[in-house]
């Protein structure tokens, strides 16, 4: 719940956020980072003396029921649409609980999520804000049955623009391109952007990087647990059919997110759990 008792004074404060939800401000020595128990959602990191890591849209929506548009949306126990059910599954429209907050001796601070209400299952998100940052999203079959979902972290990075931007790191993957309906293999050359883009790349452990000249920075999304790499830009048309992001705001962000989906799901056997594991980080050009 709202526990004030795991503040740390300076470091970690349970505090208001947009729409009244609760939401967790972190000041580590390297950082800032902000948090909704909504969705156990990071809508903010930005390290000292650097353009916000993380897109937030200017039009999203704070409120019970929706989801936040921008940052990490935690994407489970299913990708994408489904029939009679929210798409990209509920994790990100609940509200999760604090149970656990520290100064490493790192002096990163660190805290532990989880998901109420399990049905067979039982899910803990851990956000570490330090240097660069570190989400792990761990999810235990606590019932006797197998247990098969998808998971993903929906990463929106903050970007100077999406036509100066290429991503390297996924050569020669497999991917199934959802714009124009059809699988392909990644070429040697760098992701560039002219259009929309909406492609899952499959059995892929690869660490993946965002080149942004224009901010003059390098994002590193380095990766364990997770066999797909999903990376999106809504492009002009999808931006303006899309009621809870501007009209504009796909020039500042792409998303390059890491899970295991579709054919990539996960099948726990009872007792197992599968841990996700992101690592965010950055650097000069
Ligand atoms: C991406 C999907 O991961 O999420 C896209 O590949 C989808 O197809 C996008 O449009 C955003 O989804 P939503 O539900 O947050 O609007």
């Amino acid at each position: 719940m709202n526990d004030h008792s795991l503040e740390i004074p300076g470091n970690l404060t349970l505090t208001a956020g947009a729409g009244s939800l609760p939401k967790i401000l972190v000041e580590s020595a390297f950082s800032r980072a902000e948090i909704y128990l909504h969705g156990a959602h990071v809508s903010h990191f930005q390290k000292h003396g650097e353009p916000p890591l993380l897109f937030m849209s200017a039009a999203s929506e704070f409120a019970a029921g929706k989801p936040i548009r921008g940052g990490v949306p935690i994407i489970f126990p299913w990708f994408g649409p489904r029939d009679g059910h929210p798409a990209h599954g509920f994790a990100r429209t609940t509200e999760w609980e604090l149970i656990a907050t520290a100064i490493l001796p790192s002096q990163a601070v660190q805290l532990v999520l989880r998901l109420p209400s399990s049905n067979g299952y039982g899910v803990e998100f851990m956000v570490t804000v330090g240097d660069q940052l570190s989400m792990e999203l761990r999810v235990t079959n606590t019932s006797e049955q197998p247990f098969t979902f998808e998971n993903c972290l929906h990463t929106y990075f903050h970007i100077r623009s999406i036509s100066d931007i290429s991503i390297t790191g996924l050569s020669n993957v497999h991917y199934h391109d959802n714009v124009a309906d059809l699988i392909a293999t990644e070429g040697h050359e760098p992701i560039r952007f002219e259009g929309e883009m909406d492609r899952v790349y499959f059995n892929t452990t690869a660490t993946t990087e965002i080149v942004d000249p224009g901010f003059g920075r390098k994002i590193r999304i380095a990766k364990s647990g997770s066999q797909s790499t999903v990376v999106w830009n809504p492009w002009v048309a999808k931006s303006i059919r899309m009621p809870d992001f501007g009209d504009e705001e796909y020039v500042g962000m792409v998303c390059v997110e890491s899970g295991n989906v579709a054919d990539d799901e996960l099948t726990l056997s009872p007792g197992d759990h599968a841990v996700l594991a992101v690592i965010l980080s950055s650097e000069s050009l």
